[in-house]
């Protein structure tokens, strides 16, 4: 398969292109240049002690080891390094909706270790409980029978065996370039390369793919207008029509597995999710909705489906949902699709940890009771304006997009062609870093502004000048 393995490299040999391996879509490249070069200029001899120590002492992987730095605090929307310096988090892997180390969720978490710190399996306990119950009634429709897992990837795997004994078919249908987890499921029904090419197949027979909605690039050629918006009356939403001809094609498929927004972002053309689950119900197959990052508010619903009026099958939640401290993750399914009484889908050590159960339970009450939902939407469309008013201003704002608090400014070389600009991204980052502003980017140029959904008007506005006056930068250097 051509793929080259060999010894992980020190930090100071991490910087050639080659060395970047395969193509990635989600999160920047921690080998690059640039990277480097923010080490050398920024770190001083203790964080760089710190990093060189992350470096030899975990297995190396794209996007994560080596790191950028070491942090030593995360509150509210800050996380400070190890030199003091101090970065507005819009990455925080979308845990962190209530802000990190909300005060309310850290007692909760101290009274329950006091309490309750454990339960073996085959026990349960009042947190856990309390905790399905809660998922079953936020839940759109009658998704309302609940596993937990430890992590998003888990539980997708779960759904994806709910799916298999509930249609007695393994087909799956999902989406090029999206991410859905690293396990072996995950990843096969995951669409990154990073994740599944190369030394790491060969991976779960059945996994189709088709290609994604993305409006701005349509991968089947059609144009979007001015705004990024898709052109229907000439593409007749090609991209739905495709997810059910597959189904059709195929006769046997389980389920389709995809986010409703894409995270990286790309929103759905309207109507995409209705036809699309019309396409299911017509192919007997079932729709999982991976909410992990999207779903607890960031979109200015409870979940990001509400937007589209469709219910899935199986919802899975995650990330955020043990509040930006703990680990925990849910498959959350239809009553009918209580099938598996006889095997064990997801027989996980921590399945019902009350300490994860309470933070879930908390972050759960957080989120309500500090209306962040209602304000990720308000926050999010004076955010998208001002965006759109960067865009008019900065040539190399190519489209800008998003719902509530999650998104995305797409950079390009030349607007007319849209030909990405990784290189500008990448630089935007470090420049944005280097004034307090920290994100992620996704397929290569995509920024991807996420914040906790606490944020106040004026630290919003802030990281948006940060942001418009890197790009100012970048266009006047280059
Ligand atoms: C859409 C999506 N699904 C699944 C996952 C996997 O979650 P975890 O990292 O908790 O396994 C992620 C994580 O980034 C994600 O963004």
């Amino acid at each position: 398969m051509g793929v080259t393995l060999g010894p992980a490299k020190g930090l100071a040999d991490m910087s050639s292109s080659a060395d970047f391996g395969p193509r990635q879509s989600e999160g920047e490249t921690n080998l690059s240049p640039q990277r480097r070069a923010f080490h050398e200029r920024h770190l001083d001899d203790a964080a760089r002690a710190l990093v060189e120590a992350d470096a030899r002492h975990f297995l190396h992987q794209a996007v994560s080891t080596p790191c950028l730095t070491a942090i030593h605090k995360a509150e509210g929307i800050w996380i400070e390094d190890v030199q003091g310096r101090r970065y507005m988090d819009f990455h925080g892997n979308n845990v962190h909706q209530i802000g990190y180390g909300h005060p309310k969720l850290i007692a909760a978490i101290k009274d329950q270790l006091d309490d309750l710190p454990f339960t073996p399996r085959r026990f349960t306990s009042a947190p856990a409980i309390d905790l399905a119950a809660k998922l079953a009634a936020i839940a759109p429709g009658d998704l309302s029978k609940v596993l937990l897992t430890t992590g998003g990837s888990a539980a997708i795997e779960v759904a994806l065996k709910i799916a298999r004994a509930a249609t007695g078919r393994f087909k799956t249908v999902s989406f090029w370039d999206s991410f859905h987890g690293a396990g072996f499921g995950a990843a096969s029904v995951g669409g990154e390369q990073l994740f599944r090419s190369g030394a790491i197949g060969p991976l779960m027979a059945g996994a189709e793919h088709v290609a994604p909605f993305t409006c701005y690039r349509c991968p089947y050629g059609y144009p979007c207008d001015e705004a990024g918006a898709p052109r229907l009356d000439l593409c007749n939403m090609t991209c739905a029509n495709f997810v059910r001809y597959v189904l059709e094609k195929e006769g046997d498929v389980a389920a389709v597995v995809a986010e409703p927004i894409r995270a990286v972002p790309t929103v759905p053309p309207p109507g995409f999710w209705r036809s699309v689950r019309q396409a299911c119900d017509d192919a007997g197959a079932l729709l999982i909705f991976d909410e992990i990052p999207t779903g607890l508010g960031r979109t200015g619903r409870m979940f990001a489906c509400e937007h589209e009026g469709v219910t899935p099958d199986i919802l899975v939640l995650g990330k955020g949902l043990g509040g930006g401290v703990l680990p925990i993750a849910a498959a959350i399914a239809r009553p009918g699709l209580d099938v598996g009484a006889a095997y064990a889908f997801g027989h996980y050590t921590h399945e019902k940890n009350p300490v994860t159960a309470r933070a879930a339970l908390t972050t759960l009450q957080i989120i309500e009771d500090e209306g962040l939902a209602e304000r990720a939407a308000t926050l999010g469309g004076r955010a998208l304006a001002r965006l759109q008013e960067i865009k008019a201003r900065h040539p190399l704002v190519g489209d800008v997009r998003g719902r509530g608090l999650l998104l995305g400014v797409d950079l390009v070389r030349d607007r007319e062609t849209k030909d990405p600009a990784p290189d500008a991204a990448e630089s935007v980052l470090y420049r944005a870093l280097e004034k307090g502003l920290s994100f992620k980017i996704s397929m290569g140029s995509v920024i991807n502004l996420s914040p906790p959904l606490t944020i106040s008007e004026a630290d919003l506005d802030r990281a948006l000048d940060i942001l418009d006056a890197c790009i100012g930068e970048e266009e006047g250097e280059n």
